[in-house]
């Protein structure tokens, strides 16, 4: 595979990782991931951001250098925007290649490199303001951007072709294979783009939104030619579709508008709280309102945290489980509070067998949440037809508090 041209100067150079594996050995990534890096040539050629050794990405990522006459030998900079090891665990590696590679990144990135890999010579710390001369007219600017989503993270801004290299920011799960521009791609392409963005931002970003929301003020000087994340698409032809796409993912827990849509998240030991599922869901698709639904432990916890993060509404249904709440529920709870997801309205629904027990340690799990609760409705065992219509009436009750969010 050849490395992606932006302009004569700037190159993608980028890996495709398929793997069993999980992001960050939590999150799966069924539909892969790439590892994005850019090559500027000025006089100097500077690489931006890094990689990790994983399924086959140094392979990839030589091939693509030796395409525009580059190796990791030739680089006189490399520039650090983040130190997580996906962008950085080949650093001893390219060190060990090039001893004479220069290492910039902000203070506490450089401490990173000190701490992490045991580096301590041709270190650079830059902060906002600083600049790096390539010669040829080829100037990069640094930008700080802290807790996006660590604490030592910058942006680095080419002035001549007005690219932004963002690092995790604007970033997407999902392998692109060899086209990486958003204008390479169809309609339904980018809804699943569009997805694996969601399930990113909530699976690794959620909890930083008001740093991102410093962040896009801090930037939105730039007017920005070109958007080059570390992970998925380049965009230089719909930019603003991306820049709107992140406010708005950083909205959804910092008071702005989320998705007129319910997410219901529900587990069932013997099928009656499910009974419950279904009548709490006629009542707010009556209404108009599309529901997505998630049964745990089935569907992983990435996929749940994503769409409960972009919805108004949410139902949290589940069976009372030896005095407790339903374990599986209690880990997507645990979840939604590092996470932050806040702000919803939420109904609360569930079958208990000799006795209830979920509701009090329910409502510790979600006590830093700020949700909207509507009245609980439990029951005991089977549903009865009376408890089927109260819940079908909750329903539309929630569905309502959405239409009106
Ligand atoms: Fe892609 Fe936070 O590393």
């Amino acid at each position: 595979m050849k490395a992606h041209k932006i302009s004569d100067s700037v190159f993608v150079i980028h890996a495709d990782i398929h793997t069993d594996d999980r992001f960050e050995g939590i999150w799966p990534i069924p539909h892969g991931v790439t590892l994005n890096s850019y090559a500027v040539r000025g006089e100097k050629t500077a690489l931006i951001d890094l990689i990790k050794d994983w399924s086959g990405s140094v392979g990839q990522f030589d091939e693509q250098l030796a395409s525009i006459g580059l190796s990791f030998e030739k680089i006189d900079y490399l520039v650090l925007n983040h130190l997580e090891p996906d962008h950085t665990a080949f650093l001893n590696e390219i060190r060990r290649r090039n001893p004479g590679v220069q290492i910039l990144s902000t203070a506490k990135g450089i401490a990173m490199v000190r701490n992490f890999f045991k580096i301590t010579d041709n270190l650079r710390e830059v902060k906002s303001g600083d600049s790096l001369d390539l010669g040829n007219g080829k100037v990069l600017d640094f930008v700080e951007t802290p807790n996006i989503h660590w604490p030592e993270t910058m942006m680095t801004w080419d002035r001549s072709d007005k690219v932004l290299f963002s690092c995790d920011g604007f970033g997407s799960y999902g392998a692109l294979g060899d086209r990486v521009f958003d204008d390479e791609f169809s309609k339904e392409e980018h809804e699943h783009f569009y997805r694996e963005s969601l399930r990113y931002y909530a699976n690794i970003v959620a909890s930083f939104s008001s740093f991102v929301k410093k962040a896009l003020d801090k930037l939105g000087g730039l007017d920005p030619a070109v958007i080059a994340p570390s992970h998925g698409i380049v965009w230089r032809k719909n930019v603003k579709e991306i820049c709107d796409r992140y406010a708005r993912f950083a909205g959804y827990n910092t008071g702005g508008t989320c998705e007129r849509e319910v997410c219901v998240i529900w587990g069932s030991m013997y099928g009656y709280t499910k009974r419950g599922v279904d009548a709490v869901m006629e009542g707010i698709e009556s209404e108009g309102v599309r529901c997505v639904s998630h049964r745990v432990p089935d569907t992983d916890s990435s996929f749940v945290l994503a769409d409960a993060y972009r919805a108004a509404g949410l139902v949290i249904a589940m069976p009372t489980y030896e005095y407790k709440m339903f374990p599986p529920m209690a880990h997507v709870l645990d979840l939604f509070e590092r996470k932050h997801v806040t702000g919803k309205s939420v109904l609360r629904i569930g079958s208990w067998g000799w006795v209830g027990g979920a509701k009090k340690e329910y409502e510790e799990s979600i006590a830093a949440l700020k949700w909207s609760s509507l009245e609980s409705v439990e029951w005991q065992g089977i549903p009865s037809e009376g408890d089927l219509a109260l819940l079908k009436e909750r329903g539309k009750m929630l569905a309502r508090m959405v239409k009106g969010a």
